[in-house]
């Protein structure tokens, strides 16, 4: 099974979770004059890392994320996770070992059925088609268990349809079922971005407690300033498809918005002021 393959092939400390090489990639069929969206990407994740991107609109941060979850087909470069080459690998067969939560809380969810066939199809995520698993009393019980933490009392609404929660709301169970099958590393796309500010708030503080919960290591993207200097301990920067700077440890924890602005010169408003 994929889960079993990319927690057994780690062995020791030092292969590292995701190891990207020379990604490449062009949209638009190589028409003359085409910009890269990825020119050349080379990043490495040790387990449980918790790197943020950041970068201008346009920058190649969602191709990246793309990329790894086997969305499209690369022009160049290798992938691997736990040390072994998925680069090839289909989208839906990394889908049990990497997942990822979108900006648009439409996408993460199914909006015609309820919370509990969601989180059941979660659960099977990246296991054999054919295994279907029994909404009995003691997976109910699971799902509670889960959903509890987020406070929005999702727990008591298993048979709700989907479509009858707000974004925030879904947005927190696209987060719940995007761990569900434990994967090997999870990716976040904006994922706060679209909700009101209490509610991104919810949905963070869920986030890095189940990231540490289960030792997650994560790829997230945002184009807010205080998420990126407070979460995760590594800072990666893109620009023009390139990865301009890549911080951790110590010099990550003692970044400021100021150093980012001045060291760096970025010059994107929205980031800038966060949003
Ligand atoms: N599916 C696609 N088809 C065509 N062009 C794309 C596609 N996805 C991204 N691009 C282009 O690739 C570049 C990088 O986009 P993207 O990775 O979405 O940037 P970011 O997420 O950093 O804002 C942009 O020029 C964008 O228009
Ligand atoms: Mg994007």
């Amino acid at each position: 099974m994929a889960a079993e393959v990319s927690a057994g092939t780690a062995k020791g400390g030092d292969t590292p979770l995701l190891a990207l090489r020379g990604l490449r990639k062009t949209f638009g069929g190589g028409l003359p004059g085409a910009r890269p969206a990825l020119d050349g990407v080379d990043l490495s994740l040790a387990p449980g890392d918790f790197a943020v991107i950041i970068g201008s609109n346009g920058a190649g941060k969602s191709t990246l994320l793309n990329s790894i979850a086997g969305t499209f087909a690369l022009d160049a470069g290798t992938i691997a996770l736990s040390g072994r080459d998925i680069t090839r690998l289909a989208g839906h067969r990394r889908a049990g070992m990497i997942t990822r939560v979108f900006q648009d809380p439409m996408i993460g969810t199914a909006a015609a059925m309820t919370i509990e066939e969601n989180l059941a199809l979660a659960e099977r995520r990246g296991q054999p088609r054919r295994l279907r698993l029994a909404l009995d009393r003691r997976r109910r019980d699971s799902y509670r268990d889960r959903l509890r933490p987020l406070a929005l009392g999702l727990e008591d609404r298993l048979t709700t349809p989907v479509a009858l929660l707000s974004g925030g709301q879904r947005q927190a169970l696209s987060l719940i079922m995007a761990v569900m099958s434990r994967p090997a590393l999870l990716l976040l796309d904006e994922h706060t971005a679209a909700l009101d500010p209490r509610t991104a708030e919810i949905v963070m503080e869920a986030t890095l407690r189940v990231v540490a919960e289960q030792g997650l290591t994560a790829l997230m993207v945002t184009h807010n300033m205080r998420q990126a200097i407070e979460t995760g301990n590594r800072l990666v920067m893109m620009d023009a498809g390139r990865i301009r700077l890549d911080i951790a440890g110590p010099e990550k924890s003692a970044l400021t918005a100021a150093d980012l602005v001045e060291k760096f010169r970025i010059d994107n408003d929205r980031m800038l002021l966060g949003s």
